[in-house]
């Protein structure tokens, strides 16, 4: 896939109606609305400013969880207008219908630096289809097309691929952030290039393990997908997370590693419970030794060391994926650690993607210290698995 797209930079957008797409779908209490992490709406700032400066008339539009075509008020982008608003320091009026009679008139209002928002897209079944009118509706609202949301690139959906086929499409600058980080880190590393994979299952990294396999000198497994590779160098553990269905992947992988000379490193020492609590009193075992009753929380010292270590030469690093179970402070080590290896790297470009790798970073503090941290959990993955990105493929090559 080309990632070398014309951004808003590349076009005149003064004067100009934008439809941009943002990923507003954020992490947000039910009940409250309360936004437990902006980061998305934040990281999409620059871009806005940067049209309204411009005199453009700007129609934000984004999704909220999956209501899957039902209007529910925990799926309103009310909260995140509330926070973009107190953001921006002007009013962002949202419209009570998705492309109805307060749609129009809030577009027909709107005038150049002038922003609004529209109601969650999948409140409207026709977004997740793809649906060409509701595409040529969307579009008709609009003179330029911006994509400015990796989060949900992935998605061939109505507003961020769509819209494509009517509107002249460009980047927004988070995008070309994304695409300068994640695609320099792929294609043309600073060497040596670790990726560092957690997380619960294996399934969900497969295909980024085989991509990773291609282009990392070091690959590094740990959290819950680390116990089937265990299980497929011969080790025991316990009542720890196994996905049976790919030990066999697993043990190919690592003749895969060897073969090609990358370095495939498992943890050497586990912290076990024998219940899954964050109070339950760890014991240190050998991680090809779990005990029968036992199951896998956090990584132990000496893989810490291990990886540790192999993070310190590094000239690129890539982490996505917990290491184990860090939502309880106990179980938090491993991934601080790995959090803390990669904020003392100097010179080195680091990338965290994924939702729970940015958490652990987050958690820890060291977020200010990392190169880059995508927006974009899936489609971060699906990125660096090679995949084409249908909200990126549908753009205007440079
Ligand atoms: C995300 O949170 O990963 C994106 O907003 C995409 O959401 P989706 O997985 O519901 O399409």
């Amino acid at each position: 896939m080309n990632y070398d797209k014309k951004t808003i930079r590349d076009i005149d957008v003064s004067g100009k109606r934008i439809l941009l797409r943002c990923d507003f779908n954020v992490p947000h209490d039910k009940k409250t609305g309360e936004i437990h992490d902006a980061t998305r709406i934040v990281a999409s700032l620059p871009t806005i400013r940067y049209l309204l400066d411009r005199g453009a008339s700007v129609i934000i539009t984004s999704h909220m969880g999956r209501p899957h075509g039902v209007w529910k008020p925990e799926n309103s982008l009310y909260s995140a207008r509330d926070h973009l608003e107190k953001l921006l320091g002007i009013p962002v009026p949202m419209t009570t219908d998705v492309l109805g009679p307060d749609t129009k008139a809030k577009c027909a209002a709107l005038r150049p630096g002038q922003v609004m928002l529209i109601e969650n897209l999948r409140f409207c079944l026709e977004e997740e289809k793809n649906d060409p009118n509701f595409a040529k509706e969307l579009a008709s609202l609009a003179d330029i097309f911006v994509f400015d949301a990796f989060g949900c690139a992935h998605r061939a959906h109505a507003s961020t691929a769509g819209v494509a086929d009517y509107l002249p499409a460009v980047a927004g600058f988070l995008v070309e952030k994304e695409l300068a980080f994640l695609g320099k880190a792929l294609d043309e590393p600073k060497r040596p290039l670790v990726a560092i994979l957690g997380g619960a299952k294996v399934s969900d990294k497969i295909g980024v393990i085989k991509s990773l396999l291609q282009k990392a000198d070091t690959i590094i497994i740990g959290g819950g997908m680390s116990y089937t590779f265990q299980v497929a160098r011969g080790g025991k553990i316990g009542t720890s997370l196994l996905d049976e269905g790919n030990i066999e992947f697993a043990r190919n992988m690592i003749a895969k590693a060897e073969e090609l000379g990358v370095k495939l490193l498992l943890p050497m020492d586990t912290q076990v419970t024998k219940e899954f609590s964050g109070d339950a009193e760890p014991t240190l075992v050998p991680s090809t030794a779990i005990p029968d009753d036992c199951m896998g929380m956090d990584i132990g010292p000496k893989t810490i060391q291990l990886f540790t270590d192999a993070i310190r030469g590094a000239g690129t690093v890539i982490w996505n994926g917990p290491m184990g179970v860090f939502e309880f402070p106990a179980f938090s080590k491993g991934s601080n650690a790995i959090a803390q290896a990669l904020a003392g790297l100097d010179g080195a470009v680091t990338i965290v993607g994924g939702g729970d790798s940015v958490s652990a970073v987050e958690k820890t503090g060291y977020a200010d210290k990392i190169s880059h941290i995508s927006t974009g959990g899936g489609a971060a993955l699906e990125f660096l698995e090679g995949l084409v990105l249908p909200g990126i493929a549908c753009l205007a090559d440079r």
